[in-house]
C-alpha cells in the first residue's frame, strides 16, 4: 500500500484553489439517477469514493465518463437497480442511492454498509423515511429489498438530523406523488447544493439549509448541467494545516459561509484569518491559544469532519482544550497515533482533554480513516523530523492528490508506492 513521507518543520506558504466537495458530489450523482439522459456535472474531485460510485453507475448500466473534473453521466442506459454487495461495502454511503432508485425503477437491492473505523454507521433513518413514503422494505440478512408502486408524500421527522437520510428522502420524495415535509432535517451546505442541483433538474424543493425541508413531487426530471460547491472540509483542513506550521496560506474556491465554526475555532486561538469573497487567508507567526472547549455537532455547529485537523492544532497550543466527539462513536482513534509524536492527551468517553506541547516529533504512524488520516499529514507536516503516514487510500479517498497539493505549499512531501516483488 503507498504511503506518505514527511519531513517536517517548514512553514507552509503560497496559494491553493479548493477542489469540489465530495460529500456533495456523492448524492448529487446518485440523484442524476432520477431523470433518464445525459446529465453533466463540473467540479468533481477526482478521488477514490468518486470512482467507486461512478462504478456502481456503470453497474447498473450507466455510461459515465470523468474527465477533467468533470463527469458526463447517460442514465438512459440504466437497467438495474440492484447494488452489488461488494460495491456497496467500498463505499457505505452509497447507501443513498436507495433513494433515487427506488422513485425511478419502484424497486431496489442494496446491502447492510456495515461499520467503519469511526462507528457502526446505523441507517434507520434511512430506511423509516422510505418506509414513511410507502415502501415495503424487507430485510434478509444483510440484504435490503424495498419495493414501492408509487411513493407518496409524507410528513417525515428525524429523530436525529442524519445527512445521509436526510439525502435519502429527498431524492425518494422528488418523484412521489403530493407533498412531503422533512423536519429536524440535517442542514449542511452539501443538503443545499443537493436542492439546487434537483430543482435545475425540475424538481420543486424548499428549505435545504434550514431544519425543514418540502419537496412537491414531480411526474418527471430532465437532465442538466451543474457545477458543484467547493469542499469545506478540504479547505479546513488546509487551513488547520497553514495555522500548525506557523504558515500563511491564501485559499481561493471557497465559500467562508460554510467555514464559520472553523473561523471562529481559530480565530480564538489566535490564528490570524481575513476573508475576501471566495477567498481566505490564513496566517499564524505564533505560538496558537489553547481553545477551551470544542464540541462537535451537526451544521452549522462545529463539524465532526474537521475534528482531528483541529485537535493536531491543540496538541501544539499554549494551554489546555477540550474537545469533545458528539456525531461518531469511534472517532478518536488518532489520538494515539498523536500520543506517539508527543502529544499529551486523555480521553474521557468521547472527550479528549488536550494538554499543548512545544513540538511533536516525527514517527511511522498508521491512517485509520479518512480524516483521521488527514490530521496525520498535518501533525508530519508540524513536527520535527520524518513521519511516514500508512493506510493513505484513506486519504485518497477524500483529497485530491493530497502530496500534491501540499508541495504547490512548500511542503517537503512524497508518495512512495510499494516496490512489487517480482
Ligand atoms: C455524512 O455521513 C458525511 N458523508 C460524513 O463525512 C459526515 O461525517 C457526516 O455526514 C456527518 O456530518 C457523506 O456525506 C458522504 P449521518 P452520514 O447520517 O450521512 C447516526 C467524511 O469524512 N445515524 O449524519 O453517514 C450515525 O450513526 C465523512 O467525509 C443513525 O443513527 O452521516 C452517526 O452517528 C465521514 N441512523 C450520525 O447519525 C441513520 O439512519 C451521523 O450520521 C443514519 C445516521
Amino acid at each position: 500500500m503507498d504511503k506518505l513521507v514527511i519531513e517536517g518543520g517548514k512553514p507552509l506558504s503560497g496559494t491553493i484553489v479548493i477542489q469540489g466537495a465530495k460529500n456533495a458530489a456523492l448524492p448529487i450523482l446518485a440523484a442524476s439517477l432520477l431523470a433518464e439522459g445525459t446529465t453533466t456535472i463540473d467540479h468533481v474531485p477526482d478521488l477514490l469514493d468518486i470512482d467507486v460510485m461512478l462504478n456502481i453507475l456503470r453497474e447498473l448500466g450507466c455510461r459515465a465518463e470523468h474527465v477533467g473534473g468533470t463527469v458526463v453521466l447517460d442514465t438512459e442506459t440504466a437497467h438495474t437497480s440492484h447494488v452489488p454487495e461488494s460495491l456497496m461495502r467500498q463505499m457505505r454511503s452509497s447507501i443513498f442511492l436507495m433513494g433515487p432508485l427506488l422513485a425511478r425503477f419502484g424497486e431496489t437491492q442494496v446491502y447492510q454498509p456495515g461499520g467503519c473505523a469511526i462507528g457502526e454507521r446505523k441507517i434507520d433513518l434511512h430506511l423509516e423515511g422510505l418506509k414513511a413514503l410507502g415502501a415495503e422494505i424487507e430485510e434478509i440478512g444483510n440484504r435490503i429489498i424495498c419495493r414501492a408502486d408509487k411513493l407518496q408524500g409524507a410528513d417525515i421527522h428525524l429523530s436525529f438530523p442524519s445527512v445521509g437520510a436526510t439525502e435519502n428522502i429527498m431524492m425518494a420524495a422528488a418523484l412521489a406523488e403530493g407533498r412531503t415535509t422533512i423536519s429536524n432535517a440535517a442542514r449542511e451546505p452539501e443538503i443545499q447544493d443537493l436542492q439546487h442541483f434537483l430543482n435545475a433538474m425540475g424538481a420543486k424543493i424548499m428549505g435545504a439549509g434550514t431544519d425543514t425541508i418540502t419537496v412537491d413531487g414531480v411526474q418527471s426530471l430532465t437532465p442538466c448541467r451543474y457545477k458543484v460547491i467547493p469542499d469545506r472540509i478540504v479547505a479546513g483542513t488546509i487551513m488547520v494545516a497553514a495555522a500548525a506550521t506557523r504558515g500563511q496560506v491564501t485559499l481561493q474556491n471557497t465559500q467562508p459561509a460554510h467555514l464559520s465554526s472553523l473561523i471562529h475555532v481559530l480565530r480564538r486561538a489566535g490564528v490570524q484569518i481575513v476573508v475576501d469573497g471566495d477567498i481566505i487567508k490564513v496566517g499564524c507567526a505564533t505560538r496558537p491559544k489553547a481553545v477551551e472547549r470544542i464540541v462537535t455537532s451537526p451544521y452549522p455547529a462545529f463539524p465532526t469532519d474537521l475534528q482531528s485537523q483541529v485537535m493536531v492544532l491543540l496538541t501544539l497550543a499554549d494551554g489546555v482544550s477540550i474537545l469533545k466527539e458528539t456525531i461518531f462513536e469511534g472517532r478518536l482513534k488518532h489520538v494515539d497515533e498523536l500520543s506517539r509524536m508527543g502529544a499529551d492527551i486523555r480521553v474521557d468517553m468521547n472527550a479528549a482533554f488536550i494538554r499543548g506541547v512545544p513540538r511533536l516529533y516525527g514517527a511511522t504512524a498508521e491512517a485509520t480513516d479518512l480524516r483521521a488520516g488527514a490530521a496525520l499529514v498535518i501533525a508530519g507536516l508540524a513536527a520535527q523530523g520524518k513521519t511516514v503516514v500508512e493506510q493513505i487510500h484513506h486519504i485518497d479517498r477524500g483529497y485530491e492528490k493530497i502530496e500534491t497539493m501540499l508541495s504547490r505549499l512548500g511542503a517537503r512531501i512524497s508518495r512512495y508506492a510499494p516496490v512489487p516483488n517480482n
